[in-house]
């Protein structure tokens, strides 16, 4: 199954992905994860990113598109993929539907949905491992009492650098105007289905299991 997650930032994206990809038994990728990845191997493309994502803008499509295409073409095998915030402009949407004109297209956009006053709360508290990436939460999903990661070998927490209130204000107000516009996109093409972010994650994950399969 070939699979998006669209959501505004903090909508949970990140936390359900490992879940649905296992589920489905495919790999997955977050774009801004490879752009920190980038970043954190001191790359031209990580240095690049770097000056858009900190103040909460996107990357240009251009670069965005190639490096998501080729993970696509170098990872993700027939099985299929999960895809954690690409697309999120109507060009990079048109271009994967154009890089996968020849294999069906993709199978479902699953569509989490999460009220603004709550996004600000998810992203202001956020804590990420800098070993595994897997994400926390100072309130809605403390690490353990140590501070360090319980999902890898102890992992450092950091916060990340765009998660600044004015940043998380830029990123809601991009999300607004590029990426919200992608809800119509898929909902036409039959393949869009609609979560409530707002349940705990365990409900959240149970309904996007859900929602992979049937009509509704
Ligand atoms: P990216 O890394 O994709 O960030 P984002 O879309 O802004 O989304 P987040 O990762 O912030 O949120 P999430 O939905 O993953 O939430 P999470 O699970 O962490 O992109 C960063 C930047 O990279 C962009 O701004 C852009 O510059 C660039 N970029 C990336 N992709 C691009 C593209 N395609 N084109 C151009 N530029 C691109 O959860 C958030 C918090 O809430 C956590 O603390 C979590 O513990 C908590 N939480 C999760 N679920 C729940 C729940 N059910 N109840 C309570 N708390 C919860
Ligand atoms: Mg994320
Ligand atoms: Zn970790």
């Amino acid at each position: 199954m070939k699979v998006v997650l669209l959501g505004p930032p903090g909508a949970g994206k990140g936390t359900q992905a490992a879940r649905i990809a296992e589920y489905l038994n495919v790999p997955s990728v977050a774009s801004g994860d490879l752009f920190r990845d980038h970043q954190k191997r001191d790359t031209e493309l990580g240095r690049l990113a770097r000056s858009y994502m900190q103040r909460g803008v996107l990357v240009p499509d251009e670069v965005t598109i190639s490096m998501v295409t080729e993970w696509i073409e170098t990872e993700a095998g027939d099985g299929g993929f999960l895809l954690d915030g690409f697309p999120r402009t109507l060009g990079q949407a048109e271009a994967l539907d154009g890089a996968l004109s020849n294999a069906d297209g993709l199978d479902r956009v699953l569509y989490i949905r999460v009220a603004n006053d709550e996004l600000v709360r998810r992203l202001t508290g956020r804590l990420v491992c800098r070993e595994c990436g897997v994400t926390f939460h100072r309130v809605s999903n403390p690490p353990p009492a140590d501070g360090a990661c319980g999902d890898c070998d102890g992992g450092e927490l950091y916060e990340r650098e765009d998660d600044r209130p004015e940043a998380v204000g830029k990123r809601l107000e991009v999300y607004f105007s590029e990426t919200a516009p992608l809800i119509d996109y898929y909902r036409e093409a039959g393949i869009l289905r609609e979560v409530d972010g707002e349940q705990s994650i365990e409900d959240v994950g149970q309904e996007l299991v859900e929602k992979l399969g049937g009509a509704s």
